[in-house]
C-alpha cells in the first residue's frame, strides 16, 4: 500500500449542487506524496468546493474519495484531519477572541486529567509552531489584536499540529507580505520534502509557475484537464482557465487629464506616514506602489475619515476640506474599496443586491430610499459589467465564491458614482480574466472623468492601470514616475528605500 506511486489522495468523479448551482460536475483530482499541485480556475469555477468536499466540509452528491487505494467517507473536518488531510482556508476561520494557540489547537486543546485544558503544553507547542513559521507573535496573545497577515499565520500553523498527508492551501498570500510568503514557500517545500502532498489555489501565475509540479484546471465546475507545469506556460492555463488568451495592451487614446481633483499636501500621521503630498487630476489613474507596510492603505483611510491625520491639508476640486469621517468623505465624493473587504465590506448573511445597494450608502448619503427596481437595475448593471457569478440576486453575499464577493464590494463602492474613487489591492483574489476587466474598468471609469488611485502591491498591476506611479517605503514617498519613464528596476530600487541618483 505504501508504493510511491500510489497518490497521497484521488478524487473521482465529484459532483456537488447547491441550489441553483452545480458546483462540482464529476470533477477527478489526484495529488502525489510530494507533490505540489496547482489548482487553477476563475472565480467561481469551484476550487474551493472541491477542496471543501476533501476536507469533510460539505458531503458530495456523487463520487469517492480515495486513500491509499480505498475510498474513504469524511464526514466531518476532524475526521479528514485524522486521516492526515488539512485545509487551510480562503476565509480566515478564526476566532477572534481567542488567543493563537487556542486557535491553533481548537478542537483538539491538550488536556490534563478532569479534562481541563494544560495550558502550558499548549502555549510550548503552539510557540514552536509560530517559532518554525518565524512569526513575530506569541501564541498568548489575542488573534483580534493581529493584522490579518499574522491570523494568516496562525491559520497556516494549525495545518502543522498534525502528521499530514495531504495539506490545502487555499489562496493562502492573499495578504501576506514579501518576507512572510518567502517563509511560506519555506514551509511548503519542507512539507514537501517530507512526503506531505500539497494542494496549491491562488490565481496568482508567478507562484503557480514557482511552486508547482502539476496543475489541474477547473472551468465552471467541470475537470478541463491536468498539465506537467515545466511542459506549459501561462498563455496555455490562461485558455484552459477562461477559454480564450489575454489581451494585455493597453489600446486607447491618449488619456485627457483635467482640473486637480485631489490634492494632499504634507499629510502626516506618526508613525504611519510622513509629509505626504501628491494629486490627481480627473481622468487619471495614479498607482500608490510598495511593499505591504508602506503605509499606502493608512494613506487612504485618512482621505476617507477612517484616520485623522496629525498635520497637512487636503483640498478637493480646489477647495480645502477636513474629512472627519466617512460621512464626510463620501459627502465630498470619495469612496475608498477597502482592501479587507470581508470585514469591512459585506455583510454575509445578507443578499448580493443589498449588499451592493443598501447599507452604508443608505446609511451615509441623504436622499430618498431607493426603489426595488432601481436597486435591481444598479445590481444588474454591475453583476454584468464586473461579471459576477450568482445564480440570483437573492443569494446571500457569503455563499458566493472569495473572488465574486470582492466583486460586490467593488460594485456598491461604484454604484456611489464617486469623483475619487480609491482601490485598495482591487484585484486580490480575482482570477485572471476579471483581473485584466478590473483594470479594463479602473482605465475607463479615468476616461469619464473619475480620478483614481490604486494602491497594489503587485507590479504589472501598477504598470497596468496606472498614468502615474507614487512609490512609497516606510510611510514616506520615495519617488513619483510617470508611465513613460518608469522602468521595473528604477521601482524595485524606490520601495526598497533606495534613493534615485541625482541627475548629473
Ligand atoms: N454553500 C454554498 N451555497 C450555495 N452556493 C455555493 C456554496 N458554496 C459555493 N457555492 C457556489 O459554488 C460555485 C463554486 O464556488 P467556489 O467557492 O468553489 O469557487 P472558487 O473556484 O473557489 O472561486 P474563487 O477563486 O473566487 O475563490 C460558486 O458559484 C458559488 O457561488
Ligand atoms: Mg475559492
Amino acid at each position: 500500500m505504501s508504493d510511491a506511486h500510489e497518490p497521497a489522495l484521488r478524487l473521482q468523479g465529484i459532483v456537488k449542487t447547491f441550489p441553483g448551482v452545480r458546483a462540482l460536475d464529476g470533477v477527478d483530482f489526484e495529488v502525489m506524496p510530494g507533490e505540489v499541485h496547482a489548482l487553477l480556475g476563475e472565480n467561481g469555477a469551484g476550487k474551493s468546493t472541491l477542496m471543501k468536499v476533501l476536507a469533510g466540509m460539505y458531503q458530495p452528491d456523487a463520487g469517492e474519495i480515495i486513500i491509499a487505494g480505498r475510498p474513504v467517507r469524511m464526514t466531518t473536518p476532524i475526521e479528514a484531519k485524522a486521516q492526515g488531510v488539512v485545509l487551510i482556508h480562503q476565509e480566515l476561520s478564526l476566532v477572534p477572541e481567542m488567543s493563537a494557540a487556542e486557535n491553533i489547537y481548537l478542537g483538539e486543546l491538550p488536556c490534563r486529567s478532569f479534562g481541563r485544558v494544560d495550558w502550558k503544553i499548549l502555549e510550548e507547542r503552539s510557540n514552536a509552531i509560530l517559532k518554525r513559521l518565524k512569526c513575530n507573535f506569541r501564541a498568548e496573545v489575542t488573534v483580534a489584536h493581529l493584522s490579518i497577515a499574522n491570523q494568516q499565520m496562525v491559520e497556516i500553523a494549525r495545518a502543522l499540529t498534525v502528521d499530514a498527508r495531504v495539506v490545502v492551501f487555499d489562496e493562502p498570500t492573499a495578504s501576506l507580505t514579501d518576507a512572510e510568503k518567502v517563509v511560506l514557500f519555506d514551509i511548503i517545500n519542507d512539507l514537501k520534502a517530507q512526503g506531505v502532498g500539497i494542494v496549491y489555489i491562488s490565481h496568482r501565475m508567478d507562484e503557480i509557475f514557482t511552486l508547482s509540479d502539476r496543475i489541474t484546471v477547473l472551468r465552471d465546475g467541470a475537470y478541463r484537464g491536468t498539465l506537467t507545469t515545466s511542459d506549459t506556460d501561462e498563455d496555455e492555463v490562461t485558455r484552459l482557465m477562461i477559454g480564450r488568451s489575454l489581451d494585455l495592451s493597453r489600446d486607447e487614446d491618449a488619456p485627457q487629464f483635467g482640473k486637480t481633483m485631489l490634492e494632499v499636501r504634507n499629510l502626516t500621521c506618526p508613525g504611519l506616514f510622513e509629509e505626504i503630498s501628491f494629486s490627481v487630476r480627473t481622468g487619471e489613474v495614479v498607482g500608490f506602489y510598495g511593499l505591504v507596510g508602506a503605509g499606502r492603505t493608512e494613506i487612504a483611510e485618512a482621505l476617507f475619515g477612517l484616520r485623522i491625520p496629525s498635520e497637512g491639508e487636503v483640498f478637493v476640486d480646489g477647495a480645502r476640506v477636513e474629512i472627519a469621517s466617512p460621512r464626510d468623505a463620501i459627502a465630498l465624493g470619495i469612496s475608498l474599496v477597502p482592501e479587507n473587504r470581508k470585514e469591512q465590506g459585506l455583510v454575509l448573511q445578507m443578499n448580493c443586491r443589498d449588499n451592493m445597494t443598501l447599507p452604508q450608502v443608505q446609511g451615509l448619503t441623504s436622499g430618498p430610499f431607493m426603489s426595488q427596481r432601481a436597486e435591481l437595475a444598479i445590481f444588474d448593471h454591475y453583476r454584468d459589467r464586473l461579471a459576477i457569478k450568482t445564480p440570483s440576486w437573492r443569494q446571500p453575499a457569503g455563499v458566493l465564491s472569495g473572488g465574486n464577493q470582492q466583486k460586490i464590494v467593488i460594485g456598491k463602492w461604484l454604484s456611489m458614482q464617486p469623483r475619487v474613487l480609491i482601490v485598495d489591492e482591487p484585484t486580490r483574489g480575482i482570477d485572471v480574466g476579471s483581473k485584466s476587466e478590473i483594470h479594463q474598468l479602473l482605465r475607463e471609469l479615468a476616461a469619464q472623468g473619475y480620478a483614481v488611485i490604486v494602491i497594489s502591491s503587485e507590479m504589472p498591476e501598477v504598470l497596468r492601470v496606472s498614468d502615474r506611479i507614487v512609490a512609497m517605503y516606510h510611510g514616506r514617498i520615495m519617488r513619483e514616475f510617470s508611465i513613460e519613464s518608469v522602468t521595473e528596476d528604477s521601482l524595485v530600487q524606490a520601495i526598497s528605500g533606495i534613493k534615485a541618483e541625482e541627475p548629473a
